[in-house]
């Protein structure tokens, strides 16, 4: 028997779902491709739906199954991915195909454990795709149902402490048919109705079961260990244009920003060193922020267009679209500063 909570859930989820390009409708018999629900749930991880959309629609155009992901070029899929952050992802989610079309014959494992396995695919995802593309009555829990399971208990445990007793709430309601779409529900309903600031109750088929509700705390819940405030570093970043090229590099394969094409930059630190790649005249045209998962940084933004013998990089014709943001903002700062001009 279904837990009447997962039922009511069902329900509404029958009426309500979102129409996402990875996704079977509700109730259907027909299982989603595997493939895209892997590369649907690595693109939404810290990532929103809306943002994910277009990436979604561009990868599976180029590469329409693992087995042409697995054997495109890394640049290309760096390039692909420029601006969804979390460059690690990225390369992850090549290494992933690549052994999957290697060691498993281009077919995903069906199990929780066997996709745990695979290179980038941590316990949220392989509950995610095992629930979805493969109909196992696995635990799914993300930071959408994170805040749904706190408020349906009432658990006043903050975060990190209360993921035990979050799992074990979820792990209750999860049934063993629909997995999939019951996963999926709790999503939607995180994302649409039980949102972090002003939930709608009102809609919600929850909110009779609702502990948090009944008890006026919802909006303070899931409550949080305060976080330690993230420290600062700064950088330097040299924008270097000759005619239709620019000076431009090719991030080393690990590390921040992993295998992404840059602009060379200084070290990011406390007191950065000035370091251009090559002596010019250098024409501070401002700076740019942005935060990282462990610290924000501000690089300061160099400029010069005439040449000169760089200690790195190599001179190209700029996709803007494949650079990362941090260097998207600075190529943005320097084309508002040239409208100026
Ligand atoms: N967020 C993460 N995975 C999702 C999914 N499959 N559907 C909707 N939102 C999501």
């Amino acid at each position: 028997m279904r837990d009447p909570r997962s039922e009511a859930l069902l329900a509404w989820y029958d009426l309500h779902a979102r129409d996402l390009p990875w996704r079977m409708p509700p109730g259907a018999t027909r299982r989603a491709d595997p493939y895209r629900v892997w590369l649907s749930e690595v693109m939404l991880q810290q990532t929103t739906v809306a943002a994910v959309k277009g990436y979604f629609a561009t990868f599976t155009a180029t590469w329409p199954t693992v087995a042409d992901l697995a054997a495109a070029e890394d640049g290309a899929v760096m390039a692909a991915w420029a601006g969804l952050g979390y460059y690690a992802r990225a390369r992850n989610l090549l290494k992933c195909a690549r052994v999957v079309v290697a060691e498993h014959g281009g077919r995903f494992p069906g199990t929780e454990a066997g996709l745990r396995a695979l290179p980038g695919i941590g316990p949220y995802t392989a509950a995610a795709i095992a629930a979805i593309a493969f109909g196992e009555p696995a635990v799914v829990v993300d930071g959408n149902v994170e805040r749904v399971m706190s408020r349906l208990a009432a658990i006043e445990t903050p975060l990190p402490a209360a993921r035990t007793e979050i799992r074990a709430v979820a792990a209750e309601m999860t049934p063993s048919d629909r997995p999939g779409d019951h996963a999926q529900a709790v999503m939607d309903l995180g994302a649409t109705i039980c949102t972090p600031r002003r939930p709608a109750c009102m809609l919600c088929p929850l909110s009779p079961d609702c502990a948090a509700r009944a008890a006026g705390i919802a909006t303070t819940l899931p409550r949080k260990a305060p976080k330690a405030a993230k420290p600062a570093r700064r950088g330097h970043v040299y924008l270097a244009r000759r005619g239709a090229e620019w000076l431009v590099e090719t991030r080393p394969g690990s590390g921040l920003l992993g295998g992404m094409l840059a602009f060379p930059t200084s070290d990011w630190s406390d007191a950065p060193d000035d370091a251009p790649p090559f002596a010019a005249p250098w024409q501070r045209i401002g700076s740019v922020r942005h935060g990282f998962t462990h610290f924000d940084l501000t690089l300061d933004v160099h400029a010069t267009n005439v040449a000169g013998n760089p200690d790195r990089g190599r001179w190209e014709v700029l996709d803007p679209g494949a650079l990362p943001t941090l260097f998207a903002k600075a190529h943005a700062l320097w084309a508002e500063t040239k409208r100026e001009t």
